[in-house]
């Protein structure tokens, strides 16, 4: 069995980050997303993986090389243009070849891994076997409808009146008919080649579409909200361990990870949270819900529930909250009054200012 993840898409929701670098490459709890889903492919025994790259390839070519570092063989499947995940699927045949597979959204998050659900369709085999999850607004998502056997009996791609509160997970399991399926179906409304027609495909010619509800915690990290809401619950279950240094006027209370040569100088650390190596907070706050990236400086600060990635320097701001900073970030106040703001913003930046 092969496994086949998706790491193009331009990850527009995700903009300004997005500009200089890839979605699936923003850290959660200071680990790229992409990680836990390859993480959790070589948990479920496979080796063989495609992974499938738009126009941020070189970024997830450095990041995730030959796949060695997780035990996986990666090979490198280049899409165009995004054109849909059941264009993927198309492009990836060489590779897939008689196989079967796992297809996995490398910018989703599932926790528990998807060892149970890869367990399940190699022993039951169907046709096709999908994870779904339930949701409170599934006009978002691709949308199931299942009988009481777990057997998906009709599929809609983000519906504006859902049959059900089932989205489909991105997690597709698929034995080779699938790429008939692929070949048969024409691009939808918003031009691309959905892989949820193409499994409504299978359904109408009578093959086996089943399904596997997850009752863990999944989450598409599309937007900055489910970002954080992702770094939040991920950062509860890291180690605390202190690696780095941090002097006697400091504080660290609850699950907080400072990493090696990262320095914490009269300050308060409040878990969940970690530092990154190379990393000095000084005379800060860094709040529950944080991870802080490396070679980061926070001086005289109080930062809380947010991403802050590598590189980037907060000098007396308070307070941050709720907030994905990019890379090489520098956030400083202005030196005097009267009170005007100079600002250097990216394309598509969002800032809230309070005056
Ligand atoms: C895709 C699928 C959708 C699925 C979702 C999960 O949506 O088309 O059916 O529910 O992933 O993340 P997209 O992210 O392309 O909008």
């Amino acid at each position: 069995m092969k496994a086949l993840v998706l790491a193009g898409g331009s990850g527009t929701r995700l903009r300004p980050i997005t500009h200089t670098s890839s979605k699936q490459l923003v850290p959660v709890a200071n680990k790229p997303i992409l990680f836990y889903g390859l993480e959790a492919i070589a948990e479920a025994g496979i080796t063989e993986v495609g992974v499938v790259v738009g126009s941020t390839a070189a970024e997830i070519q450095a990041a995730v090389g030959d796949g060695s570092a997780f035990g996986l063989r990666v090979t490198y499947i280049p899409q165009s243009e995004p054109l849909g995940l059941a264009h993927a699927v198309l492009i990836a045949q060489p590779f897939l070849g008689d196989d079967d597979f796992v297809m996995y959204l490398g910018d989703n998050f599932v926790m528990d891994g998807i060892t149970d659900v890869v367990e399940e369709f190699r022993k039951d085999r169907r046709d096709a076997h999908i994870l779904l999850t339930r949701v409170a607004d599934p006009s978002a998502f691709g949308v199931a409808v299942t009988d009481a056997d777990g057997r998906v009996t009709e599929l809609a791609e983000k519906p504006r009146h859902p049959r059900s509160d089932l989205a489909v997970a991105g997690v597709y399991l698929f034995t080779p008919v699938v790429h008939d399926a692929v070949r048969a179906i024409r691009p939808s409304a918003r031009g691309e080649l959905e892989i949820t027609d193409a499994l409504q495909w299978m359904i109408d010619h009578r093959l086996a579409v089943h399904s596997t509800v997850i009752t863990g915690y999944w989450k598409d990290t599309g937007n900055v909200t489910d970002m954080l809401e992702v770094n939040r619950t991920l950062l509860e279950r890291v180690e605390p361990r202190v690696d780095g240094f941090v002097d006697d006027e400091s504080e660290i209370i609850g699950r907080v990870r400072i990493e090696a040569g990262a320095e914490v100088r009269r300050s308060r650390i409040v878990g969940p949270a970690v530092i990154g190596a190379g990393s000095v907070v000084t005379d800060s706050y860094i709040g529950p819900s944080t991870s802080v990236a490396e070679n980061c400086r926070i001086t005289s600060t109080e930062i809380e529930y947010s991403i802050v990635l590598r590189d980037s320097s907060f000098d007396r701001i308070r307070r941050v909250e709720a907030s994905l900073v990019g890379r090489n970030v520098k956030v400083t106040l202005a030196p005097r009054l009267p009170a005007t703001h100079r600002l250097v913003i990216g394309d598509h930046g969002q800032v809230q200012l309070s005056s």
